[in-house]
Formats: C-alpha cells, structure tokens, sequence
C-alpha cells in the first residue's frame, strides 16, 4: 500500500507590494492600520514585504507567545534587523542569538535588575530637578526634545558614569547623529548621507566609549559600566573591551529613545485629562505628605502605575518586532519559509476588542480590580515578553516613575495652539510637533 502524501501547506495570504519597496510604506506610516487592515482582508497571518525581505505577520496573543517564547529556537533576533544597524552596532544584546545572547544577558542583567537600580535613584532625582529648572526658566518647550535631553543625561551617568560637561555634550551629539543614521537606508560612508554620517558618529563613540572604559578598569565606580567591568561568565571570562563598546552603544541607545517616547505619550494623555492628572497628583500628595520622594514610595502608587501601563497600552514605543525565519515552519495553516523574516504586532495586541475593552480610549482604570484587564501573559507587551523581554525594563520602570512624580509636583504644563499631535511611530513613536508647552 502506498502512502499518502500531505500536499504542503500553502503560504499565507496577503501582498508582496510594490518590487523593492514592498509594502514598507503603508506599514512606516501607520504600523496599526496596517496590521488590522490586513487582519481584516487576511486573517491573524498575512505575508507582506518589509525591509528588503518576504514576511509572515502574526497576529494576536497566541502568535507572542509562539514567536517570543515557545518557538523561539525557529528564529534570530539579528536577522530581523537591517544591515545597516547591524553594520554600526555590531554586536550587542539585541542583535546576537542563542548561547552568545545567553552569556551576555546573564552578565548584563544583574547590573540592570531591580535590585541594582536603586543606586541610580539619587542620580535620577537630582537630574530631572536640573532639567525641570531649566524647562522652567524657558517657559515653553517641546517637551519630547526635554524627555531626550533628560534621558540620555540620565543614561550617561547611570551607564557610564560620565559627569556633565564639555565631554558629555560632545558625546550626547555625537550620539544623536549615530541613531538618526540606525534607520538609513545602507549607502556610502560620506557626511552628505545619514548613513555615512552615523558611521562617522559612530567611529568617535566607539574611540570615547574605549577611553572611558580604560578609565573605569583603574578606578572602578558604581555605574552600570563599573558592575559590566566585574561580571564574569561562568568559565570566569569577563567582557573584553570590544563586547564592552557594542553592549554599551545598545544600552544607550535603547534605553532612552523609548523612554523619552513613552513620557512624551503619559503627558498628552494627562493634558487631556484633567480628571486622570488631577488623581495622579492626589495621589503624589497623599504618598508624600510633604515630604521629598524616598524610593519605597515608588511602590505605593497604584495610579501611577496604572496611568504607566495604560500608556505603554496605547502607545507602546516601538510598534511590534522582527525577527528572521531559521528553520521553515508551520503556523495557523500555513508555511513560513527559511530566510523570510516574522513580525509580531505589540500596536495590534494592545487595540485587540476581544482583550480591552473601548481600546482606543485612555483608560487607566482598565488595570484596577476588578476588571484587571492585561494581566494574561503576551496580552500587554510594550516591553517585550519571554526570554528576551527588555532587559532595562526595572531601570526604565524606576527613571518614569522619579521623574513623573518629580514633574507632578513641581511643574504645570499647558499645551500650546496650531500644533500636530500626529504620531510619526517609527522607530520609537512621537508626536508630529513634538507636543509644545507652556511650562509654569
Ligand atoms: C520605556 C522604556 C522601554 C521600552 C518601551 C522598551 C521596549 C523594549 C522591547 C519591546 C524590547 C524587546 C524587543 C523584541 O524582543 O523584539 C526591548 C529589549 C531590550 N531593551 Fe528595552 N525598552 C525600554 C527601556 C530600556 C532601557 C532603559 C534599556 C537599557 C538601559 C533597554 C535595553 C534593552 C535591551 C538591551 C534589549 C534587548 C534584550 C535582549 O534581546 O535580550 N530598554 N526593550
């Protein structure tokens, strides 16, 4: 008796787009019309063309759980960048894989955990109390360029250690060329393209980032850096100084982009909320009672938290990830092909009806009993989930949080008129104009 022979499983529905382009520019406008546009033409799996490369798209809780943690073995976080990142971050913990990706996370992660960060909180304090001063005394501001500008003063002294000054400007331009350059298209390494100039960028941060390890190797502090610089692995090897220059060009880069966006995104909610402002800043008063912010306050402000989450909800930095197809594999009905890249939707999860209820309103109560709505793993996942959830997620959780209750007792801001608070959500989202206030 012969056998039978399964017919392979087709490809998943949906449209190449356009030669070259794709379908990148209906997805770079609008990454969340994008996905339920062809959710509701195609179903939770759709193949599109994104970043040069075929793609499945899949869709839903069940498809985060599959792609973040119980298929993980199927993909590569470093496929699913571009070369052109990869090209000038080499090879930090976002973009390696498998048994490198393990060693560095477990020699990351201690310096990161919530148990390290509450070293990082004077530092934090003292500097948004530095910016909220100076925000002050200009009297408006765009307050995502002020979110940058805090952010990444607080990333250098956490992570690096680095003191303010000529140095640090030097080094925060520097830094700025370098990620506007992460999202280029690949071209010559000449200053007339973005590319050549975060190339350029990158060649001196690479030749700081080397000095200043050199400097914290003979007199080691109590900095990020300083715990990178005693970790071992566990055949006893440290970082050597190149690991050292990748992990910390990623650290910065990832992690002040998305705070700076996520504040950005708290703010225009509250300002159009009086209500919701009006309970966070209660609640400052009440946990305070006059008194300076100590860290054990930190975990006793539910409506903070609340406000937190439902922002990461609404407006999650980054719109969802990649990653590239090592092994051919089947999904809901279909095959997905080895070399394809995958997508997961962090934008379409978060406005899933069957998950939230009224999901296009800004709801903070959603996450109080007893509707405690996002508590179910891979529903809420602006930070990732699985073995590769954001590793500076406890830092980014204690920095919003010092300089939200900061903001909220010390600064009233009103937005200014005639601006656009069109988000532009890719690579970390922001509003069009940047969301301009009076500051008082
Ligand atoms: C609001 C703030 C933040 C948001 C929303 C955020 C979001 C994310 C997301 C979604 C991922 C997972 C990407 C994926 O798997 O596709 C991730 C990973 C990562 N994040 Fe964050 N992040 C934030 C802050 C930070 C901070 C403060 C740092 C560092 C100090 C950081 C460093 C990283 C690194 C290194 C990874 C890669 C982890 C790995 O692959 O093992 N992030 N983040």
């Amino acid at each position: 008796m012969s056998a039978v022979v399964a017919p392979p499983l087709p490809l998943p529905p949906g449209s190449f787009g356009l030669p070259l382009v794709g379908e990148m520019n209906h997805w770079w406008l609008d990454p969340l019309r994008f996905a339920q546009d062809r959710h509701a033409r195609y179903g939770p799996v759709f193949r599109t063309h994104l970043l040069g490369r075929p793609c499945a798209v899949l869709l839903g809780p069940e498809a985060n759980r599959f792609m973040l943690s119980s298929h993980m073995h199927l993909f590569s976080s470093r496929a699913g960048w571009s070369p052109t990142l990869i090209s000038l971050i080499g090879n930090g913990l976002s973009l390696i894989d498998g048994a490198h990706h393990r060693r560095h996370r477990t020699m990351i992660m201690p310096a990161l955990h919530a148990t390290a960060i509450p070293r990082y909180f004077t530092l934090m304090q003292r500097l948004v109390d530095t910016h909220a001063q100076r925000w002050l005394q200009q009297g408006q501001i765009k307050l995502f360029e002020g979110f940058k500008h805090l952010s990444f003063d607080i990333a250098t002294a956490a992570i690096l250690g680095m003191a303010e000054g000529p140095e640090a400007h030097a080094f925060a331009d520097s830094f700025h060329v370098f990620s506007r350059g992460l999202f280029a298209l690949p071209a010559w390494k000449s200053q007339l393209t973005p590319y050549g100039r975060a190339w350029q960028a990158g060649t001196k941060l690479r030749a700081s980032l080397a000095r200043i390890i050199a400097a914290r190797r003979a007199a080691p502090d109590d900095s990020v850096l300083g715990l990178l610089l005693a970790a071992s692995d566990a055949e006893g090897q440290g970082f050597t100084d190149a690991e050292l220059v990748d992990e910390l060009l990623v650290l910065l880069w990832a992690g002040h982009d998305t705070i700076t966006s996520l504040l950005t995104w708290v703010y225009y909610e509250l300002l159009r909320q009086p209500d919701v402002l009006a309970r966070a800043r209660a609640e400052q008063a009440r946990v305070l009672s006059g008194g300076a912010l100590e860290p054990q306050h930190l975990k006793q402000l539910p409506q903070l938290d609340r406000i937190l989450r439902e922002a990461e909800r609404l407006h999650p930095p980054a719109p969802g990830g990649f990653r590239g197809v090592v092994e051919e594999f089947a999904y809901g009905g279909y095959r997905i092909p080895a070399g394809w890249t995958v997508m997961y939707s962090s934008v379409f999860t978060h406005m899933m009806p069957e998950l939230w209820y009224e999901p296009q309103r800004f709801d903070p109560e959603r996450f109080a009993p007893p509707r405690e709505e996002g508590n179910k793993p891979f529903h809420l996942i602006g930070f990732g989930a699985g073995p590769r959830v954001c590793v500076g997620l406890a830092f980014a959780q204690m920095q919003m949080r010092v300089v939200l209750s900061h903001l909220l007792q010390t600064l009233e801001f009103e937005l200014l008129p005639n601006q656009s608070f069109r988000p532009i959500p890719v690579p970390t989202k922001m509003p069009l104009d940047g969301l301009k206030v009076f500051v008082r």
